[in-house]
């Protein structure tokens, strides 16, 4: 399964941050927003993952992520030249996905919570066509909304509806099958002028092809669209990560946790950023000699 990780916009609602620099790159406490959505596909089993971005800043992605070998991964890059949607992404990433099935996260999304990997690895094996997570929120009308029967199962999915049907907003990490392109390319642009991922997922429903997996009140799922869920974020990583003095979505860590590096290259990349806290935490997880 590759993966698309979506990082366009223009990111207005966090003006004048994101005059100069692409949201998805501004600091979530002590690394890029982009290591979180990144870490959890990761996680999912991806490891050749197509990054979309505005034009303007390619570059600043390609400074901040390159090839991905040194962390066991591959990734590639593509524009989406403007902000026509999450669905859109699976066209730019068409020729990318080659036929097979995709995994796509959102470049401001952060997950976080025990057993994570598991519940992810386990979904993509298992999914129908389309597999989306659903997580109780309080104001779900911001969000896709699920509307679930007495067994959980999805019975409608809709776009920020003014009167949402549950509290359980649709997240940004979607498992699709190999004909998700396909049937994006049969998308009409909603009323704000976007390929609304809810509308493919709903296509899936209607087959009777899309599965909501709920992630319970034990994960995380962090906003950051705005100033003030953007500093909460970045309080709740720098809580877990002062407690513990251990890191939430440092990619170099979890490819080595994976087995992707070794501890020699572990041990480059750390030394690359000795000069830093962070490069300093990638030293001390090797063995002592
Ligand atoms: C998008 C999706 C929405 C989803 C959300 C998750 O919203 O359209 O269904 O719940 O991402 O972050 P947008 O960020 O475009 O408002």
């Amino acid at each position: 399964m590759k993966g698309i990780l979506l990082a366009g916009g223009t990111g207005s609602r966090l003006q004048p941050m994101t005059l100069g620099v692409s949201k998805q790159l501004l600091p979530v406490y002590d690394k890029p927003m982009i290591y979180y959505p990144l870490t959890t596909l990761m996680f999912a089993g991806v490891r050749d993952i197509l990054i979309v971005t505005t034009k303007r800043d390619q570059d600043a992605f390609r400074a901040t992520l390159g090839d991905g070998e040194r962390w066991g991964m591959a990734f590639s890059y593509a524009v989406q030249l403007e902000p026509r949607g999450i669905a859109e992404a699976l066209l730019i990433g068409r020729d990318f996905l080659d036929g097979g099935p995709s995994a796509l996260i959102l470049g401001d999304n952060i997950f976080y919570g025990h057993g994570l990997p598991e519940i992810l690895v386990a979904a993509a094996g298992a999914n129908p066509g389309a597999t989306v997570f659903g997580y109780w929120v309080k104001d779900p009308e911001h969000y896709g909304v699920l509307d679930l029967d007495a067994q959980g199962r999805p019975r409608a999915i809709v776009e920020k509806p003014a009167r949402p049907p549950s509290h359980y907003a649709v997240t940004g990490l979607y498992f699709f099958a190999s004909d998700a392109p396909e049937l994006a390319r049969t998308l009409r642009p909603s009323a704000r002028g976007e390929l609304e991922i809810t509308d493919l997922n709903a296509l899936y429903l209607a087959q009777g092809r899309m599965r909501a997996e709920i992630l319970g009140r034990g994960f995380a799922w962090l906003d950051t669209g705005t100033p003030e869920s953007l500093a909460r974020a970045a309080g709740y990583v720098e809580s877990v990560e002062q407690r513990q003095g251990l890191k939430i979505g440092a990619p170099e860590e979890v490819a080595w946790r994976l087995g992707l590096i070794g501890d020699s290259q572990l041990e480059a990349l750390a030394h690359a950023l000795r000069a830093s806290a962070y490069g300093a935490y990638l030293m001390s997880l090797l063995p002592s000699k």
